[in-house]
Parts: C-alpha cells; structure tokens; sequence
C-alpha cells in the first residue's frame, strides 16, 4: 500500500468525528429542548452543523473558539497546529450574546423551529470582519459573495461543542446523502483502494468529464460530490445541477467506478483557501485524491487560475491527500478532442470554451450549448431547468 492510500483513509487529525445522537439520546435531549436558550440556524449555519456532526469536518467537534478562529484566519491553522483554511463559525447579534452565558446548553433551532442540534456555549468573542474578509478570501471588497456574507454577519462568534439531533434533509437527494462513515463503508465494499473526490458548484461541462476521467485513469473510483448547500442567486440550482449529473452518469461513466454523493456545505467562493477546506472534507469522506482544475472555488477575477492548486500543492504532504492538479480544459477543434495547453499544439482560435455568463446566456436565449461544450443530455436537462 503506497503512504497517500495509508493516509488519505486516515481522517484528518486522526480520528473520524462522531457528534450525532441516537434515538435514545436524541429523545432525552428533546424532553428538555423547551428550556434552553435558543438560537436560530440560517441554511449556511445548518450545513455546517451537519458536517462538523458527521465528520465532514473532522477534527472539529463544535463552532470554532477564539484561539482556533485567530490561528486559522492568519495563519491557517488550528490551535494544535492542524492545517485548517476556512473559520466555521457561528454569529449571533451583540443583543442576543449578551443573553447567553458560558455554560449554557443552547437549543439550535432551524428557521422552520425544528431543533437540529445543541451547543454547549465555551466562549463569546467579538470579530474584525475587514480582517477575516482580507486573510480569508484576499479582498475586502463587499462584491465579493463570500466578503459580503462575512459583513452581513452578526458581531459576536458563538463557540463551543455541538451535537446534531437531525440532519435538514433535502429528500431530493435522499439516494445521494451519505455521511463519511457511510461512503468510507461504500469504498471498501467496492473494493476501491484509491478514490479521486471532485468538487462542483456548477452544471457538468465535457472539460469536467475529461478532467474527471483523466484522474480516473489511475485510480480505482471517482467520487464526483457537487456541493449542494447554499451558492450565490445567479449558480445554477442544485436540483438541475444533480439531474444532469444523473443523466451524464447513466450515459457516458461506468457505473462500477463511479458515485455520486451530495456535499451538504454552503460555498463560500474563497478560491485558494476554499480548496483546502475542500480537499480536507473529500480527505474525510475517504477519498485519497482530490482534483484542483483552473480556478477552483473562484468566483469574478478575484483569483488567479492557478491560484489555488499552487497554495494547496505548498500543503500537499501535511494535508495527507493527493492533489491532481489540471490546467484550463477545453476541446479543440483541430485535435477533434478535448486537451490542456499541456497536450494540444494549437492555438486559441481552435479551442471551444464558454463561460458561465455565456452559457445561461444562451440557455436563456433557448440556444443550443456546443457538443464540444456540453453533453447534449446534460444541455437539455439545463435547458428545461431554465425555463421553469
Ligand atoms: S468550483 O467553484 O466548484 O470550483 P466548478 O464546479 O466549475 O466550480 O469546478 C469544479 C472543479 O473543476 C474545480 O476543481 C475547477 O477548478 C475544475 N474546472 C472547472 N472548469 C475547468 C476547466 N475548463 N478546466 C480545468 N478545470 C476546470
């Protein structure tokens, strides 16, 4: 067994995180549920929740406290010296911190007043958002999507360990919801050593499936986990996102080294840093290797194109997964197949790349997308999505 396949099955930090109750505590948990303080969750809130309960998130065991908060957002470290990009937080108003004392256990409530978890309340602290805006996500500018979140917040960080009563399930994607624990289990029994994760915001283009199938090449399973939490108004819903994913993989992958499983996290488009967080997750999920294309979790020109593959390949032996990194993909005309500048001798002139503008453009238009582009079943799929 090679050291990546010995340590990307090795959760990070060592041990796979385990926050969620059982029946049995879960119902002792509810009895007193009507007593406590109470805060309530946003969807962003929700999903990170859920993913620090099922190990997603491992090491962590709750809302980040003040010492892990400061090492992360400067220096990208926990507390212990753990690499750790993004802070995952939770914010309340000053009014409501002021209601809350260190040793309460606090009901977390969802917006539709189920209560999805507890929190046993460690400590309150106060917050630069200009500073965790410009180390974080390398700009302070509020059209950034990520930098105006972090302004919309409230003023005071809420920590402390939690525990997950139940996951906001989106039945949707019921067949495609497993925790780590259970896609690990999933690997092992289909006998895949090395599994390649890929992360996606967005609708499945042929620059996708090539850079997919290239990893593929050398590895036992591909882990295709489109991010499935809250993304900005103008991304392409998850549901119509999902659906082409499901009419790609009926068609064109094979079924016995392929799987399909929603990530439940927020996107925070942090470009570089988000990589990490992204890897570290996919690291957690079971998977060995991770893919880093052009611009990965990038949102406008805030980043460069290799940004993020260069910070994360810095990291690649601390962060113990593999990192197969892809330059800008497209088809080419001339070659009548897809390429990198790495593989193809042509020029521009030659190559058939759309962005994300042009393609809603002309979906919004009922244009056709390029078969070069796109997968005519995935192109229809978006098409109807659309038009709804
Ligand atoms: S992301 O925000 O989740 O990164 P997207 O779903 O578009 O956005 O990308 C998923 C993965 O594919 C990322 O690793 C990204 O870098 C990569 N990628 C997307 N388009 C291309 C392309 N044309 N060439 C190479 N890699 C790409």
């Amino acid at each position: 067994m090679s050291t990546t396949e010995q340590l990307g099955s090795i959760p990070h930090g060592g041990k796979l995180i385990q926050r969620q109750v059982d029946r049995e505590e879960r119902d002792m948990y509810l009895q007193t549920i009507a007593n406590l303080k109470t805060i309530t969750l946003n969807s962003w809130h929700l999903s990170d929740l859920e993913l620090i309960a099922n190990g997603g998130f491992s090491p962590l065991i709750g809302f980040m406290g003040k010492s892990d908060y400061t090492r992360v957002v400067e220096e990208m470290r926990l507390e212990d010296g753990t690499i750790w990009s993004i802070p995952i937080t939770l914010d309340v108003e000053q009014t409501q911190a002021e209601t809350l004392e260190i040793g309460d256990q606090i009901a977390l409530m969802g917006e539709d007043n189920e209560a999805y978890g507890v929190l046993d309340l460690t400590e309150k602290f106060r917050y630069e958002k200009e500073k965790e805006a410009k180390f974080v996500y390398g700009t302070i500018d509020p059209a950034h999507p990520g930098v105006k979140k972090v302004y919309e917040k409230g003023d005071v960080y809420v920590a402390g360990p939690i525990r997950l009563l139940q996951k906001k399930t989106n039945n949707q994607f019921a067949n495609y919801h497993l925790d780590p624990v259970e896609t690990r289990q999933l690997f092992r029994d289909l006998g895949w050593k090395t599994i390649v994760g890929f992360q996606t915001r967005n609708p499945v283009h042929r620059a996708h499936e090539y850079i997919q199938k290239c990893a593929l090449e050398s590895v036992d399973g591909l882990l295709l986990n489109p991010l499935v939490g809250e993304t900005k108004s103008d991304d392409i819903s998850a549901e119509i996102r999902m659906k082409s994913y499901e009419v790609i993989l009926d068609k064109y992958y094979p079924q016995d080294r392929t799987r399909l499983v929603i990530y439940p996290a927020a996107m925070r488009y942090a470009g570089p840093r988000e990589a990490i967080l992204h890897a570290i997750v996919r690291k957690n999920y079971g998977c060995t290797h991770f893919i880093v294309g052009r611009d990965h979790a990038g949102v406008g020109d805030f980043y460069g194109t290799y940004e993020a593959q260069e910070l994360i390949c810095e990291y690649e032996a601390e962060l113990g997964i593999q990192i197969f990194a892809f330059e800008h993909a497209f088809y080419c005309t001339a070659c009548e197949n897809m390429g990198t500048e790495k593989t193809c001798p042509h020029d521009r002139t030659y190559h058939v790349h759309l962005s994300g503008t042009k393609v809603r453009e002309k979906l919004r238009n009922g244009e056709d997308l390029p078969k070069e582009f796109s997968r005519p079943e995935v192109a229809k799929v978006l098409r109807e999505g659309l038009r709804r």
